[in-house]
């Protein structure tokens, strides 16, 4: 993003937090996987949504109104000899330079400079629970600044959780963002594509996710998770990760794989026959959860209730279970008391952004909140048959979803992950060329 985009971020934070306010906004800690040996760095995506910096050892401090300098960054100084092994650092300047700061200073300094910006602040804006230790320090230096200060005086008495407002920022993407998720989403559908074709019945589930790696990181991006290649009745099982089976000839195989790429994440599923050919049994489960896909993008548009492409999931999805026997009884009396669940335990969807579940709330003052343009969500249908299920034999083991990265639009919508096939007729094209 340009440097305008996060400079106008904070700016937004500022003025809802208010004069008599301060800010304080750790990065993501850095975290062992063994021994000495650190998980690759991810920066904290309200972090990153506010400045752009992917360093860890950072905090960023706004304080609305400071005539010395309003957004200020601790972080990591120059050093030689530590760059000489991890690689360089922005340091002081860089963050100045790079990252639109007022001011930085080392976080070393942290302890002896924040106290001081406390000082004349009422409210802290912060989340408490994410970092206990920096949580804990926090506390330190408000108690630091209270003991300091004559009863009168001003001194930081409420801590407001910065959560809610800067997630109901991030729930609406600009014209920049919906374009990175959407390049992400394309990443993605390479990805899916690659591994629909080099699908071949023998073959492991853990081949395949090979192939969906390698489409990722050729393009400097990751997994914006785990992905899962869920082959016969592990498509059953919602978050199969293990990925270690071998793909039966009749097997379908359900691949949920998402990139992370330039911070934004997408989220794919696709549902295809390892054979290349769909059973019967296969396609009329496959038909029915792409109804129900498609009945729930037709309803998404600005001013549509957020639960209501859900409910039109639900219904088709209820409407087909009843029509192949596997719900029993009036479809309407079976939608009411959802029934459905039992084979469709999940809902339709997620917001999609800097996380792959991303933030902002679902629900307004008890409502299902209205969707409006530049909200990104996923729309994920799914019919699930575990193995033990009470239902004829050619049923069991069946297990289908199809997601979809959809971004509202001001007329209707758009569907940002379009490039993998969707239809039956389509993944048999693909797979057969
Ligand atoms: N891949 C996680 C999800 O579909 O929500
Ligand atoms: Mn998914
Ligand atoms: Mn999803």
């Amino acid at each position: 993003m340009r440097p305008e985009v996060y400079a106008n971020r904070r700016r937004q934070v500022m003025s809802m937090a208010g004069q008599d306010a301060i800010v304080i906004l750790p990065s993501a800690p850095l975290r062992i996987r063994s021994r000495d040996t650190a998980y690759p760095f991810r920066q904290s995506s309200d972090f990153f949504y506010l400045t752009g910096y992917t360093e860890p050892e950072a905090v960023l401090v706004l304080v609305p109104g400071r005539d010395q300098g309003e957004i200020l960054l601790f972080c990591r100084d120059r050093d030689p000899e530590k760059e000489r092994w991890d690689g360089p650092r922005a340091g002081i300047d860089g963050a100045r330079e790079q990252f639109g700061m007022d001011d930085a200073f080392p976080i070393d300094d942290i302890d002896e400079i924040l106290p001081s910006l406390l000082g004349d602040r009422t409210r802290v804006f912060h989340t408490l629970g994410q970092d206990p230790d920096f949580d804990q320090r926090l506390i330190q230096w408000v108690n630091q600044v209270r003991s300091h200060v004559p009863r009168s005086g001003t001194n930081p008495g409420e801590f407001i959780s910065l959560d809610h407002h800067l997630h109901e920022l991030r729930l609406f993407k600009n014209r920049d963002e919906i374009q990175a998720v959407a390049r992400s989403a394309k990443l993605a559908a390479t990805a899916h594509l690659r591994a629909m074709r080099a699908c071949r019945p023998g073959m492991m589930e853990y081949e395949l996710a090979a192939e969906l790696l390698h489409e990722f990181h050729r393009a400097n991006a990751l997994p914006a998770y785990e992905p899962i290649v869920g082959s016969g009745a592990n498509a059953c099982i919602m978050h199969y990760i293990t990925n270690a089976d071998r793909i039966g000839s009749d097997d379908l195989v359900l691949i949920d794989a998402g990139a992370e790429l330039e911070g934004y994440a997408s989220d794919i599923t696709r549902t295809f026959p390892a054979s290349g050919r769909f059973t019967g049994e296969q396609r009329a489960i496959y038909e029915i959860v792409l109804a129900a896909q498609t009945a729930a993008i037709e309803i998404i548009r600005p001013g549509a209730a957020w639960d209501a492409p859900h409910e039109a999931a639900a219904q088709t999805i209820t409407e087909g279970l009843c029509d192949l026997g596997l719900l029993h009884g009036d479809p309407h009396e079976c939608y009411a008391e959802e029934d459905y669940r039992e084979f469709f335990p999940h809902k339709t969807g997620h917001w999609l952004g800097l996380d792959v579940h991303d933030v902002g709330d679902y629900r307004v003052d008890g409502h299902s909140r209205e969707l409006e343009k530049g909200m990104v969500f996923t729309v994920e249908p799914g019919v699930y048959i575990p193995p033990d299920a009470d239902v004829d034999e050619r049923w069991r083991g069946i297990g289908v979803r199809i997601e979809d990265d959809i971004a509202v639009t001001a007329e209707g919508c758009r569907n940002l992950s379009s490039d993998v096939p969707r239809t039956v007729d389509d993944i048999e094209r693909w797979m057969a060329a």
